[in-house]
């Protein structure tokens, strides 16, 4: 039998969210195994490795070989729960979830589900997460484009290779972001290629219209100003973050602390403390309190700690530089 180090590394690595970590101490297990003399069991654990990486490998290989690193393919492991947003938001991206399970259903009726989301909000605020939520839902793959280096990339052959990705998006369900999205609108673009993002554009529109894959395709942007009216009416649905509300800090807090939170804080200071930032950046202060507090050997943390590392992120807040 694997020993209770290998079985504790597995069920570690196994909540690591890194998939070749296990392999690699599922292998371990194999080869202790075969020095056992169980090498039936050692080969059939070394198949079913085999199995699940060739599976994995082809997710990846899929994308031509000059995307790498533009496209990023990830097994989704957000769940709904750590997301922190109005429950008028959540009424929403649980309808997208609701009506993709029960396409078939709408299908009857002659009905698409929704599966074309515009998210629009300030940086820090939930959108990519809740396109990673929404593929560990709907049990999809998920794969981030950045649009942006895709574009600073292939300049005058963008088209092109959103032609690509859009006949994966037809070949292969799945969860498709097209992050920072406003890259294609154009401001960021150099001034001389303002015509080449025009077209650029306009083929992203003529690809999303056309498209009736089975996949959810998701477009995030943190400027809406970009985005003119005719972009909106190719969604099914558009989405507005927003930076979180006292309320919502609070629950953050409370979500990312968990185990460290304490009885004893005084919420008034704390939200005073956290106003003006991003859930991103809360969320961030709470893994630095966090961190300390384990550097200290402390078993919770503390309001003067969280007020100290809410401080640091008001410091460097975006937001705030230039006012
Ligand atoms: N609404 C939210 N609820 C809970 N955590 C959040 C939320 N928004 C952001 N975060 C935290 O900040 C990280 C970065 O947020 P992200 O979704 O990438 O923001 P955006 O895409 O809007 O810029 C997330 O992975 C999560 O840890
Ligand atoms: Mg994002």
């Amino acid at each position: 039998m694997a020993t209770a180090e290998q079985i504790k590394s597995l069920i570690r690595s196994h909540f690591s969210s890194d998939p070749e970590r296990f392999f690699t101490i599922a292998l371990q297990v194999a080869a202790h195994e075969a020095g056992q003399g169980h090498g039936a069991l050692a080969h059939d654990i070394r198949e079913t490795i085999d199995k699940a990486r060739r599976e994995r490998g082809a997710l990846v290989l899929k994308f031509p070989q000059d995307m790498r690193g533009l496209v990023l393919s990830e097994e989704p492991v957000t769940s709904m729960t750590a997301l922190v947003i109005p429950t008028t938001l959540r009424i929403r991206v649980e309808r997208i979830i609701h009506e993709y399970r029960q396409q078939q259903k709408l299908k009857t009726y002659g009905l698409t589900h929704r599966r074309k989301i515009l998210l629009i909000g300030p940086p820090g605020t939930g959108k990519t997460m809740t396109a990673k939520v929404l593929a560990k839902e709907l049990r999809l793959p998920m794969h981030i484009i950045q649009v942006d280096r895709l574009v600073t990339k292939f300049m005058g052959e963008t088209s092109a290779k959103l032609r690509q990705i859009f006949d994966l998006i037809q070949k292969e369900t799945g969860v498709y972001l097209f992050d920072e999205f406003d890259a294609i609108g154009g401001e960021r673009s150099l001034e001389n290629d303002v015509g080449e993002m025009r077209r650029v554009l306009n083929s992203f529109l003529q690809f999303i219209e056309q498209d009736i894959s089975d996949s959810i395709i998701v477009a995030a942007t943190n400027s809406p100003k970009l985005l003119d009216r005719a972009l909106f009416r190719r969604f099914d649905d558009v989405l507005y973050y927003e930076q979180p509300t006292p309320e919502e800090r609070k629950r953050l807090i409370q979500n990312v602390l968990a185990a460290f939170l304490t009885s004893k804080f005084t919420w008034k200071t704390v939200l005073a403390e956290s106003e003006g930032l991003s859930h991103a950046e809360i969320d961030q202060a709470c893994r630095d309190a966090i961190k300390q507090a384990i550097l200290n050997n402390k078993q919770k943390v503390n309001i003067s700690l969280l007020r100290q590392m809410l401080n640091e992120r008001q410091r460097t807040h975006v937001g705030r530089q230039g006012r």
